[in-house]
């Protein structure tokens, strides 16, 4: 969740880390440093407590000049936010700087071992334990290479690192265990990062990093091993996505611009996968497993946060459409309570970053007791879609604001094609009914545009409820997961506190919270919930809450219940979870603007979570 930049080469290497920190602040954004080697071969470093930005004016251009460095923005996990804690670390010499993503877990044991040798440590963290390490063995060996092999040989835990070393000025090292790390290779340059965000600018070039391997970079080649010293020959890939997916355009926030984007990215999600006049849906990353899902005797979803909430869209809609029993589970609590597995269970892990620590681990229990794994990821090449049996890409592109939106709405998308593929194989949907999905997808684009256009006429009501303490989400069947959707968007980018609630579940405990400062959304589409939903509504109204419906164009009904409308166009009940989720996530977003927040950088939040 933190970043990681290095750079060696013919360049100065100061502003090209600092870009692509700034590119890698999503990732962690609470401290910032820069480690650079300089023509006398001393390392000189600049880290400070606050954004990559305030990093800016304390640069000594005359200390910071040199070709080769290494740089963190940070995402604190253990140990505050502060100037001391930021990274690089020194090893007490000053000979090794570290920049290091991930946990050492036996750190303390190092660290006392090290004391005895007489090493003296100036932070708490176990990143300078490891830059002690490093040096304790460079001191025996004088190899820098063999000397960060042998120390991360002796780590527990998880790590991404890029180093350097007074003596051997010529080279950085990387390594990773659980954590990514790549490189681009240039022309007489090798940029190194923890994603592909901080290199896309200079080359599309890149070496992905497997678990237990190093790299050691010099500015004109490389080579990869493992922490074991075997050598590994790699092949060169191609970043994926294109400069402009990762930058902002016009828009004030990423998030704005990604919400925006959904049209498009809901496109890229089915394109060529789907016969629009048969509405047979073939999906190429689960040809080889397909017979595993039609028989399936069971299908769990497990996820995290805003993936989990496409679990749930998944669950209803497999146990509905396909007939097979479904489960939703938490990847966290999955992975720790002995959960039952059978060799015939189907398991999908979701996630965005294929990179969350309880999905994955999840993921490898679940691997272990012998069911079929299988992915819904959007970054190509991450560690989840690596080691799932097989899986669908949801082709979202970068998703940069910390708040989830395109990739939730893709994963919904996905969910709604592997739906109709087990449908059309299992005869549980008919070829009639496929068909007509298929026509209603191919006007959803359209119809989200129609949403899109409208956004700023949420600006009002985010005035209106921009100081409210609490918010309630209800919704019923396929909206119930977007109402908890609704709920964490603004939790998470305006502070302010909200839940989601299955909207008959209200009167079995939150009633109790409405009054007139209660802001309550409904979702009420014109489906078979719509009376049951009307029902609710008059519960809270009656009890003077505050109404928000998210309501059909043309339902003329919903008028005399609600305070507010947010009026989406007609859809297939499939495509409803998407086409509702747009005005939530506009409506958190002006909202969390209105109150002036970090909506792309919200507090104590991380776009990717790789710790437990
Ligand atoms: C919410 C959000 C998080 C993530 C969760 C899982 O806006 O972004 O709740 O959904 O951390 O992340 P992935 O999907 O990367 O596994």
């Amino acid at each position: 969740m933190c970043g990681i930049v290095g750079y060696i080469g013919k360049r100065n290497s100061l502003q090209i880390i600092y870009d692509g920190l700034i590119r890698l602040e999503y990732r962690g954004y609470d401290s910032a440093g820069i480690a650079v080697i300089d023509k006398d071969c001393n390392i000189n470093v600049v880290k400070k407590a606050g954004k990559v930005k305030e990093l800016e004016s304390y640069f000594d251009k005359d200390l910071l000049e040199g070709n080769t460095g290494i740089g963190h923005t940070r995402w604190a996990t253990h140990g505050d936010p502060n100037d001391i804690n930021a990274h690089p670390h020194f090893d007490m010499t000053k000979n090794i700087s570290i920049v290091h993503n991930g946990i050492i877990e036996n750190y303390l044991t190092l660290k006392t071992k090290l004391q005895q040798e007489g090493f003296t440590f100036s932070t708490e963290t176990d990143t300078e334990v490891l830059a002690n390490l490093i040096q304790y063995y460079y001191i025996s060996k004088q190899s820098f290479e063999i000397a960060v092999r042998l120390a991360l040989s002796e780590v527990e835990g998880t790590y991404g690192i890029a180093v350097l070393c007074r003596d051997e000025p010529d080279k950085i090292i990387i390594a990773r265990m659980g954590s990514p790390l790549m490189f681009g290779i240039g022309q007489d340059e090798i940029i190194a990062s923890s994603d592909a965000a901080a290199i896309i600018s200079h080359t599309k070039n890149v070496i992905y990093l497997e678990d237990g391997e190093m790299a050691i970079l010099r500015k004109d080649g490389f080579q990869i091993k493992t922490i074991n010293d075997e050598d590994i020959h790699r092949e060169i890939m191609k970043i994926e996505f294109d400069l402009e997916e990762i930058e902002k355009g016009d828009f004030e926030h990423f998030m704005l611009k990604e919400i925006c984007e959904q049209p498009d990215t809901i496109q890229n999600t089915y394109r060529g996968r789907i016969n629009f006049d048969t509405g047979v849906v073939k999906l190429g990353g689960l040809e080889n497993v397909k017979e595993k899902l039609f028989n399936a005797k069971r299908i769990i979803f497990v996820a995290c946060g805003t993936a989990w909430h496409a679990g749930i869209v998944g669950k209803y809609l497999i146990e509905q459409y396909c007939g097979i029993p479904a489960e939703v589970e938490y990847a966290s609590e999955f992975r720790y309570r002995n959960p039952v597995i059978n060799k015939d269970d189907v398991i999908f892990v979701i996630s965005q970053s294929g990179e969350t620590l309880d999905t994955l681990e999840a993921l490898r229990l679940s691997k272990k007791s012998g069911a079929t794994t299988l992915g819904i990821v959007n970054r190509v090449g991450s560690v989840i879609a690596r080691e799932v049996d097989a899986g669908v890409y949801i082709h979202a592109g970068p998703e940069i604001g910390v708040a989830s939106t395109k990739a939730f709405t893709c994963q919904i998308m996905s969910l709604i094609l592997i739906t109709m593929m087990i449908g059309k194989n299992n005869k549980t949907i008919s070829d009639k009914d496929l068909k007509e999905i298929a026509a209603e997808l191919k006007g959803l684009p359209e119809k989200m545009r129609q949403i899109i256009d409208k956004k700023n006429d949420y600006k009002f009501i985010a005035e209106e409820f921009k100081n409210a303490k609490n918010f309630l989400y209800l919704g019923r069947g396929l909206n119930f997961p977007v109402a908890l959707e609704g709920a964490l968007k603004l939790k998470e980018i305006s502070y302010i506190h909200a839940e989601g609630y299955p909207a008959a579940e209200m009167k079995h405990g939150p009633i109790a919270l409405i009054d007139e400062n209660m802001p309550v959304v409904f979702i009420a589409p014109k489906d078979s919930t719509y009376q049951k939903i009307i029902s609710n509504i008059i519960e809270v109204k009656t009890r003077k809450g505050k109404i928000i419906t998210l309501a059909s164009e043309d339902d003329k009904d919903i008028n005399e219940y609600s305070d507010y409308i947010l009026r989406v166009p007609d859809v297939h009940p499939l495509f409803s979870p998407i086409i509702n989720s747009i005005p939530l996530q506009f409506l958190s977003y002006y909202i969390a603007a209105a109150r002036n927040s970090n909506v792309d950088q919200p507090r104590n939040l991380a776009k990717v979570v790789t710790v437990e």
